[in-house]
């Protein structure tokens, strides 16, 4: 049994085979290859995206899902250990989809589960299956993985996708900016995972610097979830806005993605620029999603 809980547990060839799985499901989305399976979509954080494409990947494939999307309808807010609800549930399903708000949660689901677990976001942690999505938009925008540019803007502190893609790019060759003010940059360990792994990165805090030797250009929300002090999260809440009139003078190659949601960071003038891929980016995680569902159940 095999459970998705971090990228830097999965291989180059994992994640190529989950891409090229993806491109199948996007061909073809609609068939009945989990029929009779039964998935738990447990999220103790609020979700749109994640939640969404998760079912929408199941129930296009033939399978249905149970679950909640708020803990408080939960047990858990009687007193219920994560333990003992992943252990009930476990009874129940033949595959678990978690979102939870502590780091390392995921992990022990996955340890005390019978059913294998995908982690749909712990915390800062880790996002593997957003992972997913987003390097098979990039592949699919840029032709390749390798040897890319790529800007990731916003709070990278506490930025689990951020975290996640780092990770997942050691395989190719990355170069990236970490663009960020001085309280929410790149956290140490994720430095020191690119010196360990020699990934070429400059740190920044002016946008402007990188937009035109940018390939991809990765905004992301400051959480105000995360902040436990108000006053910081109101002195950097704003720092960064992409408008439209900022990409005169970028690669025509340039794709922006963005995990969603977004508050300020990207102007609705950006929207119909055909350099904006974050809703294309979202609608590809219901193929990615169907891809790592199947390999994790073993129907492929
Ligand atoms: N990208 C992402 O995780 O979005 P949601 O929080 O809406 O699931």
């Amino acid at each position: 049994m095999k459970s998705l809980v971090s990228i830097s547990d999965c291989s180059k060839e994992y994640i190529l085979r989950i891409l090229d799985l993806a491109e199948k499901f996007e061909q073809n989305p609609n068939n009945k290859l989990l029929d009779g399976k039964l998935v738990a979509t447990l999220f103790f954080e609020p979700s749109t995206r994640t939640r969404l494409s998760f079912e929408t990947a199941v129930n296009r494939l033939g399978g249905r899902v149970i679950g909640f999307s708020d803990a408080a309808t939960s047990s858990s807010s009687k007193g219920e250990t994560l333990k003992d609800t992943i252990k009930m549930v476990s009874n129940y399903v033949d595959l678990i989809i978690m979102r939870h708000p502590v780091e390392g949660a995921a992990r022990l689901a996955s340890e005390v589960a019978s059913v294998p677990v995908i982690n749909a976001g712990d915390g800062a942690n880790q996002h593997p299956t957003q992972t997913m999505l987003d390097l098979y938009s990039i592949k699919k925008t840029q032709g390749k993985l390798e040897d890319l540019t790529l800007s990731m803007v916003g709070d990278l502190k506490y930025g689990r996708t951020v975290h996640s893609l780092l990770m997942a790019m050691r395989f190719f060759n990355p170069k990236f900016n970490f663009v960020a003010p001085k309280e929410l940059r790149m956290p140490e360990q994720y430095i020191d995972y690119c010196r360990k792994h020699k990934i070429s990165f400059r740190e920044i805090e002016d946008m402007n610097d990188i937009l035109k030797e940018t390939d991809i250009l990765y905004m992301t929300r400051v959480q105000q979830e995360r902040f436990t002090d108000l006053v910081e999260y109101e002195k950097v809440k704003n720092t960064y806005t992409l408008h439209n009139a900022m990409l005169d003078g970028s690669k025509d190659n340039l794709k922006i993605l963005h995990p969603l949601p977004r508050v300020n960071e990207i102007s609705e003038d950006v929207d119909d620029n055909p350099k904006a891929y974050y809703f294309e980016q979202a609608r590809n995680g219901v193929y990615a999603r169907q891809a790592v569902i199947c390999d994790i159940l073993g129907l492929i």
